[in-house]
């Protein structure tokens, strides 16, 4: 009986087509309790089959050829007997494929823009590690070389890498998915001058060879493989976290950062024991392209959080808390996204509380109930539902809805379960389901085994498989977002700028003035500036909310601060509503097009993708 089960495995993967978008072949076979998981339509691979257990990395770091090379070794299980390993790679050179020290013939197959090409590897049943002898390409889209004059101390060149969501095909041959977990360790050869560090076990300081090895003992799927090189100085907040930063920005990080060890408490008091050994923050510089990304034992962030003041340290508490959903409990296929972000975003709301009170809180989900209400407008239908069916889409533009509805979507179950009863599932499910994982009709199913009585009064259907938000959505309250917004109504019924009462505004509040404004004149923006200075706002949560709101005001006096602001980070949360705002006026248009030639090489590959369809 299992020998027949292996030939039609067999026989279906024969018969798969070159992309894995269009794949509807037999499941995998995930691990333990979610056997039933889908096939993931962004992978090539064949896990159901022959799985990765382990990679071993050997790579020089070549910033002259803005390439990696050298080796990957991987440990596979093969339990299948299969006689093929197939793993995914984008724009990687193959030299040599080997089992034991004998050289096999490997196949590469066509590559697709998106996807990448097949690596496909003969094996046999008692193969156990099989090394590839590769180079990435200097166009690999997780990789980004950045020039000295681009990092802060404009004295060493700078690489980080970025993975998730299918990246890390272009830098190691994998089975790109994150239904796989693996163990890794690395040895990673870099100019002497410079310090490596990955989601891994991390050195504190430079050593005299520039040779770092790295050991990963839990195992994570690949989209959490990361590596960064630089000019990096590190700075201990506690007994088991600190930061790494360029040396010109570690102090600044340090004093930004410091309630690091709180957030962290705070965490483990909700959710259970940490189960990484260290949690480390790494300051990359502005070109990062997403805030945070929360790879294991070192979240990576953007410094356009760097405020001065801490108001935007619910990133941390954000990558922190995938700590637990997303890296303990991951999402099988980025169709189940949700099961990442919106569970963090949820939990990145109860720590931000547990530190800075409940009222502070409301306000950060107030912020979020505004996003999902203005992306819900803009997305297509199909694409606001809480699972979304990516097959044949590129992962990295998967709309975003899912964060904040999904964070509401469980402080519904908080509020119908009563919040005791509810972190107790919690803790429970981070714990059974560690290291594993998800899909939606698992969670649902647990869902309804552990709270039946909360399931049958919230309509998770109409969540999970229905547009908008829902009528039995939360409703976050803030008073002081009441008065803010009430400051706003006067003031754009004609009211004067000076009679707003904004001295002690928080920069939350700021960002929902601004929001709450309709479009105005360009006189009446210019006396706002002139009152709160917005276009040198020094927090870019405020600086980008009044750069959007200028654009759609045609208020001219901005466009210098446009300019700026475009050409000196890349996060792309900043930089898309920008350049989308400014291709709706041909005069614009114009203006995006001079100001994104010149920056367009200081982005990182992932947002030169999103501005480069954005002003096709
Ligand atoms: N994991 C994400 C970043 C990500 C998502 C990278 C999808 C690639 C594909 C990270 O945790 C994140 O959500 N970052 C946010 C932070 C925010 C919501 C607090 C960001 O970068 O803006
Ligand atoms: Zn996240």
């Amino acid at each position: 009986m299992k020998r027949l089960f292996c030939i039609l495995l067999l026989a279906a993967s024969a018969c798969r087509n070159e992309q894995p978008s269009t794949a509807t072949q037999a499941p995998p076979q995930q691990q333990a309790a979610t056997s039933a998981a889908q096939r993931d339509p962004h992978s090539y691979s064949n896990p159901d089959q022959v799985r990765v257990e382990h990679i071993a990395l050997d790579l020089g770091v070549d910033f002259a050829k803005k390439q990696l090379s050298g080796t990957a070794t991987l440990r596979i299980r093969n339990e299948a007997n299969a006689n093929t390993l197939v793993l995914d790679t984008n724009g990687l050179t193959i030299r040599r494929v080997t089992i034991g020290n004998a050289p096999v013939q490997h196949r590469l197959g066509a590559a697709d823009p998106i996807f990448g090409s097949r690596l496909e590897i003969p094996i046999r049943p008692d193969t156990q590690s099989v090394t590839i002898d590769y180079a990435t390409s200097p166009e690999a889209r997780a990789l980004q070389w950045l020039e000295p004059s681009m990092t802060a101390g404009k004295k060493h060149p700078f690489l980080l890498s970025q993975s998730q969501a299918i990246l890390a095909r272009t830098w190691v041959p994998c089975q790109d998915t994150p239904g796989v977990r693996f163990t890794y360790d690395a040895t990673i050869r870099v100019p002497r001058t410079l310090l490596a560090v990955m989601s891994a076990e991390n050195p504190q300081a430079r050593n005299e060879e520039g040779v770092y090895q790295f050991r990963m003992p839990q195992p994570v799927p690949s989209y959490l493989l990361a590596l960064a090189v630089g000019d990096l100085e590190f700075r201990p907040f506690d007994t088991r976290t600190g930061v790494y930063a360029e040396p010109e920005v570690i102090e600044r990080a340090a004093f930004e950062f410091a309630d690091t060890p709180k957030m962290m408490q705070a965490a483990e008091r909700l959710y259970g024991p940490y189960r990484w050994g260290r949690y480390d923050l790494l300051v990359l510089p502005p070109s990062f392209p997403y805030g945070g990304m929360e790879n294991p034992r070192l979240t990576f962030l953007t410094p356009t959080v760097l405020a001065g003041d801490r108001s935007l340290v619910a990133l941390i508490a954000h990558e922190l808390a995938h700590s637990w959903s997303g890296n303990l409990v991951t999402n099988a296929t980025w169709s189940d996204f949700w099961l990442n972000e919106g569970f963090t975003t949820y939990f990145e709301h109860r720590i931000t509380e547990a530190l800075y009170g409940r009222e502070y809180s409301e306000m950060l989900w107030l912020l979020d109930v505004r996003e999902a209400q203005d992306e819900i407008e803009a997305l297509p239908p199909g694409d606001e539902h809480l699972y979304v069916n990516l097959a044949g889409r590129d992962p990295d533009e998967a709309p975003s809805i899912v964060y904040e509805k999904g964070a509401l979507f469980l402080r519904l179950l908080e509020e119908t379960a009563g919040r005791e009863r509810w972190d107790q599932f919690l803790r429970a499910y981070f714990e059974k389901f560690a290291f594993q994982p998800m899909t939606t009709p698992i969670f649902v199913n647990h869902l309804k085994t552990a709270l039946p009585d909360v399931v049958q009064k919230v309509n998770i259907d109409q969540w999970i498989h229905g547009p908008g938000l829902p009528p039995n959505a939360p409703k976050p309250q803030s008073e002081a977002f009441a008065r803010v917004e009430q400051q706003a109504k006067t003031f754009a019924a004609g009211g004067s700028a000076a009679a707003i009462e904004g001295e002690r505004w928080s920069s939350h509040e700021r960002v929902h003035f601004i929001q709450s404004l309709p479009a105005l004149p360009p006189a009446r923006m210019a006396e706002l500036d002139a009152r709160f200075r917005f276009s040198e706002s020094g927090n870019s949560e405020v600086l980008s909310a009044w750069l959007e709101k200028s654009i759609d005001a045609r208020y001219k006096e901005a466009y210098p601060a446009i300019e700026r602001f475009l050409t000196s980070q890349g996060r792309r949360k900043f930089l898309r509503p920008i350049y989308e705002k400014l291709v709706k006026n041909p005069e614009d248009l114009a203006f995006a097009r001079r100001v994104y030639a010149r920056a367009r090489n200081t982005y990182h590959p992932v947002s030169q993708a999103t501005i480069d369809s954005i002003l096709k």
